[in-house]
């Protein structure tokens, strides 16, 4: 079956909510156990598999409203694989309660298993 940028995109922004909400339970079924990221919290090693991120689930969602943006994404689909990359605004509300936006560039990979997309690897920067 076809698999429109549209639909990964959407795909992506549901893995973007689950980790909001703290969901492991959607972020597990999203994910291939042997997922690899770099991101800033790894301190520029690659980290594989999912106890990394689970570490964060476990401290819960916090409190107050979440909300992230995938900013102008692009998507490349080749076969089995696809590549979307995009800037990634979350807003948030700071300690005095006051609104802010943090950014990153994103970049992740989802590899069709048995009819099903699952989040492969992702590279995130620091946020400028
Ligand atoms: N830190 C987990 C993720 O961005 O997928």
């Amino acid at each position: 079956m076809e698999t429109s940028a549209v639909e990964l995109i959407e795909l992506n922004q549901r893995l973007l909510n689950s980790i909001a909400a703290g969901d492991w339970e959607t972020y597990t079924e999203l994910c291939d156990p042997t997922l690899s990221a770099f991101e800033p919290e790894a301190r520029g090693h690659l980290v594989e598999g999912m106890d990394f991120h689970k570490f964060y689930f476990d401290l819960g969602a916090g409190t107050g409203p979440v909300n992230n943006t995938l900013s102008s994404p692009h998507v490349r689909i080749m076969g089995d694989v696809a590549v979307v990359c995009y800037v990634r605004l979350v807003q948030r509300l700071d300690s005095m309660g006051c609104p802010v936006t943090t950014r990153g560039e994103e970049t992740r990979v989802w590899q069709r298993q048995n009819g099903a997309w699952r989040h492969v690897h992702f590279h995130r920067s620091a946020g400028a």
